[in-house]
């Protein structure tokens, strides 16, 4: 047991050595930059740093979101179009992941970079989320619903696969009493994404060329044929697991003209407001089973005045969207970063024992600035509970909080209420 222990403790030593000399060289205030095409390791705090981190971890979801929108290799597909799909990794069957024809539900042989939006059950790639379930659909302004694709890593697809994570039986299930930390757990380095993609149809050319586009392989709720079409990303979730945040640091990306108000430059239309007074409904007119058959008549989608984009976020944004000007993703913003929150110095990592709770994580309880995006959790922008980390740390101890490895592994466990 002596060399073991001895080798842990190197590690763990390596680790607060090295995490302590990037801390030494991280500027304040960050400076924004184009940086490499590899998502950062983790968020860049000055150590002794005890104020508000929201720079920093802008900062750092922006550099995420450079790097994983750029291309893999130079060239072709963006790198987060390279991940693994969901429909990779479980299979209704419980069989072992592939990304063979037989393993989608379009039955379409895949090459990578492929985006397939298409899932067996019609809700399953349209349903909104609440904890472990799925509610209705939200609908652009073409009457077409929007899309939801999650991927993970290479890092951490290996580590479902290695472990099996993919059948509900390998999931350690939550002991009794709860340990401090999550029985499952991701190695650092593990990033996964959820993508939202909207048709193309009936937007005009100028309108067209402000999104990110390109062909997708579509399935039609309501007849089930599957068919290459013109697909724009209207939102993007990235969650990294890194060193100093066991709890994932979450970022939300959104494409600038899905809601009001309108951006110089914009044509003055909306993915998804049809630019009249008419209000936001309270709640989703759709619920999730039976799906309406498309074109669905479209509602009106907004911000909530209450949870506007943090001021310092609208700032870093401006520097960042300047710096990608002349290509797509200067029409891209960031919605919101959320992390762990602590006391002290905000250069020392998180112990993993701490949840991701409302009461330990930005904005938290009594928030000011957004915890939604306005294409992913449409109706979720009014109560701060209903945040990213305080829905997803209801699947921290099951799932070291990805909601998609608790409700997928085989056999399923998504509720889909009949109503909403
Ligand atoms: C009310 C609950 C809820 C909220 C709020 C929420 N999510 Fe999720 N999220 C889910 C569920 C449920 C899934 C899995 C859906 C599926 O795979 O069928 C999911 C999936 C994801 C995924 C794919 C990995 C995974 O966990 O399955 C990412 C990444 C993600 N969400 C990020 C975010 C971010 C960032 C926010 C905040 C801007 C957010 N979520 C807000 C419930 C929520």
């Amino acid at each position: 047991m002596e060399p073991m222990g001895r080798v842990c403790v190197f590690f763990g030593l390596s680790l607060a050595l090295r995490m302590m000399a990037s801390a030494a060289s991280c500027p304040n205030p960050p400076l924004p930059g184009i940086g490499s095409s590899q998502i950062p390791e983790d968020v860049c705090i000055p150590a002794g740093f005890t104020d508000l981190t929201i720079d920093f971890f802008d900062d750092y979801s922006w550099r995420a979101f450079m790097a994983i929108v750029a291309p893999a290799t130079g060239s072709g597909p963006r790198a987060f179009e390279t991940f693994h799909p969901r429909w990779e990794v479980f299979h209704e069957d419980g069989s072992a992941p592939g990304n063979a024809a037989r393993d989608n539900t379009c039955s379409v042989k895949t090459a990578p970079g492929d985006i397939l939006l298409a899932s067996s059950t019609p809700i399953y790639d349209v349903g909104q989320t609440a904890d472990g379930a799925l509610l209705g659909p939200l609908v652009a302004q073409n009457g077409r619903y929007v899309r939801y694709l999650t991927a993970y890593n290479e890092i951490a697809y290996n580590h479902i696969v290695a472990n099996k994570w993919y059948l509900r039986s390998h999931l350690p299930e939550v002991p009794v009493p709860r340990p401090p930390v999550p029985p499952v757990q991701f190695p650092n380095g593990s990033v996964v994404v959820k993508s939202a993609w909207i048709e193309m149809d009936g937007f005009s050319e100028p309108q067209r060329k402000r999104y990110y586009t390109r062909l997708a392989m579509v399935k039609d709720p309501d007849n089930g044929k599957c068919a290459s079409v013109v697909v724009g990303l209207v939102g993007l979730h990235i969650v990294q697991k890194t060193p100093s945040r066991p709890q994932w640091i979450w970022t939300s990306f959104e494409q600038v003209d899905n809601v009001p108000p309108a951006e110089p430059g914009s044509t003055g239309r909306f993915a998804f407001h049809d630019g009249t007074e008419t209000p936001m409904p309270s709640q989703n007119p759709y619920g999730p089973v039976p799906l309406a058959k498309e074109p669905v008549k479209p509602f009106n989608v907004a911000r909530a005045e209450k949870a506007p984009i943090h001021p310092k976020t609208v700032e870093t944004n401006a520097k960042y969207r300047k710096l990608l000007a002349g290509t797509v993703w200067q029409n891209y913003q960031l919605v919101l970063t959320q992390w762990p929150l602590m006391a002290g110095d905000q250069s020392v990592p998180v112990s993993a024992t701490q949840a991701g709770d409302i009461f330990q994580t930005f904005p938290g309880e009594g928030a000011t600035s957004a915890f939604a995006n306005v294409t992913m959790e449409t109706f979720n922008q009014s109560r701060p509970a209903q945040g990213c980390m305080n829905c997803h740390n209801r699947a921290r101890l099951s799932a070291d909080f990805l909601w998609s490895v608790f409700m997928h592994a085989y056999p399923a466990k998504i509720v889909v209420p009949e109503k909403h």
